[in-house]
């Protein structure tokens, strides 16, 4: 009985207490018609709030049901996750690293225990043998054998239990919530990591950590970013771009495919090969940790009232279609959404063509009759084993059949889908048969039918919400450009007084999707602009350190640059146009004034710093692009994309309070301007560059924004920051300006 006092209380049944409250019909904890006291869950949590003398990292587990006899060795691996981002924001880099690998080594420990303990308990109770005190072989007919079997289940039970028991320590300390998941399937653990590795100095690991995140990552501008930087750093080397959680069969599968297309075939063969044993040890691994705890998925388990062959019944059909999905799941390759298609398979169709290139034609020919057992009507591969079996003397290729392990896991294969057939027809519990090569009569016919009638029906519904859709869209653009028309006319000549002659407000923050944010036409002339982009390229080649040098945030483009301050001492020592340094100079004037005047200030601006910008495409080096020309930020505090947040303390310019970018021309490709969300992903609004074009905003969180990359030509622009802060006026207004000096008289 000692197994089922500890399953009362063991993992499987505790979160639910919690989780199914979607149903609404949950009782809080401590609601006293709980099935247990809420405090059993807290108590098997890893919970430091209710043992608050305990020291962190020793955890003897005071159970008041069944003592287990083993101390726990392993720390869950979320309660150190937590541990290492705290560390992180309190910038306790080798603490991060410290909890953080040890979460990961955790889970991985977690998973590999229970893959283990189930495999090897199915070896230890094996059906089949005669059971103590029986006497007669199970399976069998009548009471007597139904008791055998239900003592093989038990001690199949117990087995697993303790075998987890031993290695892990309670199982619900190593449960963990949602989010956890969803932050190790992210693989945000390496995207802490990374920084952490970096600020320590140990760039291989960081790079290491970088790639393994991005990875999962594909679409994060500022790790593509990061590894672009690493890239360029002296001391890292090709071999750092590691990805630490790839899984063996898949790296030797596109290893195999690199090699493949290489025409490298003999190498291919070998990975293929790796590959295909990796992928029955990864198989094997993934179909255990099926035999998990059943999921309510929304409903209330307290509602559920299944007989026992019912629950049995209901519960092996979970697992069936779980291990059925291995096949997908074995199939995905990290950061993409779609798994190859025929994996498995396909293995043998590389394996057969590269051994017949490498003229190992026996191996070939197996390959051939492996392949076939999948599609045996395929044409390809039938005309292929005909060739390869002349070749080789058809008496000897008849010899030659098809792998063993491959016709086990059809055969298994076969006989789950067979099952899950019965119980979809039987119970109504759904199944959808993730593989192509499926023999169409395992279905059963009435399903078939039934199945053919619902995707009809499905067809038929989603093309008529497609209509719908597009109706409500035609609706919804035809109200907007109401709207829109309707914020020109009303919006610009009354809220903006004061603006210039020629100048025009062609979005306001409510077209441009957010809130302090303007964009304005007209601003300088073309000569002007004209004036401007050749300021910057004289003062490129003329000013010292400032030669076009590789962009900062792109390996694909060049960079220059110049303040006002740099313009105004070229101009005086002759190198640049006088005029030219002026005219940047009155015209950050007139920037600093429209601002003020349309964000309705009644403080004055200050100039924090003035930049006039070029960044030209690198030719040969736009292949294949798609980081930023400048990554999303924010002005004024350092954006943390991931949590959503922007944290306003140095080294971020935290007094900058408004920023404008001037636009100088618009003869190159790409270079747009974007607006984010907070997640530096989402787009809210992009810009356009042209000649006087301007875009205004606020400096604050409000206005994640960044450059798209320029893929040709040279972009110009003006960049100005400003602050309410007199105290961080820059410099050059203070020296022209406050000393009582005319600027006009230094030029
Ligand atoms: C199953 O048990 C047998 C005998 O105890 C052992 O030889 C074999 O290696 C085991 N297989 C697995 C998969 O553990
Ligand atoms: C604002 O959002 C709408 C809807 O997503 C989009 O069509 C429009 O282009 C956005 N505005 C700008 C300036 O990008």
């Amino acid at each position: 009985m000692k197994y089922f006092s500890t399953y009362l209380v063991s993992s499987r049944f505790l979160p639910l207490i919690v989780a199914p409250a979607t149903r609404g019909q949950q009782p809080e904890h401590g609601d006293p018609d709980a099935p247990l006291p809420g405090h059993f869950h807290q108590l098997l949590r890893w919970d430091t709030k209710t043992f608050p003398s305990q020291p962190r990292d020793i955890i003897s587990l005071a159970c008041p049901c069944s003592a287990p006899e083993s101390p726990l060795v392993l720390e869950p691996y979320d309660f150190l996750f937590d541990t290492g981002v705290e560390a992180y924001y309190n910038g306790d880099w080798l603490s991060v690293i410290l909890n953080m690998e040890k979460a990961l080594k955790n889970k991985a420990t977690v998973r590999k225990v229970k893959a283990q303990c189930r495999l090897s308990c199915a070896n230890q109770t094996a059906f089949g043998d005669h059971v103590d005190g029986v006497g007669v072989p199970i399976p069998g007919a009548g009471s007597l054998e139904d008791l055998g079997f239900f003592q093989k289940i038990l001690k199949r039970a117990d087995c697993v239990n303790s075998c987890e028991m031993e290695k892990l320590g309670h199982p619900t300390m190593h449960q963990v919530t949602e989010e956890i998941q969803l932050e190790f399937n992210k693989r945000s653990p390496y995207n802490y990591l990374q920084v952490a590795y970096f600020k320590i100095n140990k760039l291989d690991k960081a790079v290491a950590a970088a790639n393994t995140f991005f990875q999962a990552n594909p679409d994060h501008m500022e790790m593509r970013q990061n590894l672009e930087y690493y890239r360029m750093m002296a001391g890292v080397q090709e071999e750092d771009f590691k990805d630490l959680e790839a899984r063996t069969h898949m790296a030797e599968f596109l290893l195999g495919k690199r090699y493949y297309s290489d025409d490298s075939f003999g190498l291919a063969a070998e990975h293929f090969e790796v590959a295909i044993d990796e992928f029955f040890t990864a198989d094997k691994e993934c179909k255990a940790l099926c035999e998990g705890a059943y999921n309510y998925d929304g409903y209330n388990y307290m509602e559920y009232s299944a007989d026992l062959f019912q629950t049995i019944t209901d519960h092996y059909m979970q697992v069936l279609n779980c291990k059925q999905h291995c096949a997908v799941e074995l199939a995905l390759n990290t950061g993409k959404d779609k798994a190859f298609e025929d994996f498995l398979p396909s293995h043998f169709n590389y394996l057969q063509f590269s051994y017949y290139n490498s003229e190992k034609y026996e191996q070939a020919i197996e390959c051939t009759k492996t392949f076939l057992l999948f599609h045996p009507n395929d044409e390809v591969m039938n005309q292929n084993l005909a060739y390869y079996s002349a070749v080789l003397g058809e008496d000897k290729a008849q010899t030659i059949s098809a792998r063993e392990v491959v016709k086990q896991y059809i055969h298994q294969s076969m006989l789950e889908k067979k099952l899950l057939y019965f119980g979809y027809e039987a119970f109504g519990i759904t199944f959808v048969d993730p593989d192509t090569w499926t023999p169409e009569d395992v279905m059963p016919n009435k399903l078939r039918e039934k199945q053919k009638a619902e995707k009809e029906t499905a067809a038929r519904i989603t093309e008529e919400i497609g209509n719908l859709m597009k109706e409500i869209e035609t609706l919804v653009e035809e109200k907007k450009k109401d709207s829109s028309d309707m914020t020109k006319i009303i919006a610009t000549p009354e809220s903006v007084p004061l603006l210039h002659d020629g100048i025009k407000v062609t979005m306001t923050a409510k077209l441009l999707n957010g809130s302090q944010r303007v964009l304005l036409d007209g601003v300088i002339t073309e000569d002007e602009c004209r004036e401007l982009q050749h300021l910057s390229n004289a003062a490129a080649q003329k000013g010292d350190g400032y030669r076009g040098k590789l962009s900062p945030h792109s390996a694909g483009e060049m960079f220059q640059g110049v303040t006002v301050l740099k313009a105004v001492k070229l101009g005086q020592e002759g190198k640049v146009p006088l005029k030219s340094a002026r005219l940047f100079f009155d015209l950050s004037e007139k920037v600093k004034k429209m601002l003020e005047s349309y964000f309705g200030l009644d403080t004055p601006l200050y100039f924090a710093y003035t930049h006039l910008v070029c960044r030209s495409a690198i030719e040969e080096k736009q292949e294949d692009r798609e980081d930023l020309s400048h990554p999303v930020h924010v002005d004024n505090c350092l954006l943390i994309s991931e949590m959503n947040e922007c944290i306003k303390e140095p080294p971020a310019y935290t007094h900058r309070d408004y920023s404008a970018i001037l636009y100088l021309n618009n003869d190159f490709e790409g270079g747009d301007f974007i607006f984010t969300e907070l997640d530096a992903k989402t787009v809210t609004a992009e810009v356009r560059p042209q000649c006087g074009r301007m875009v205004g905003f606020g400096a604050g969180k409000e206005n994640p924004h960044g450059v798209r990359a320029v893929t040709k030509g040279q972009r110009c622009a003006v960049a100005l920051w400003f602050t309410l802060d007199p105290a961080h006026e820059e410099k050059v207004w203070i020296i022209s300006v406050d000393r009582g000096q005319d600027y006009k008289g230094i030029m």
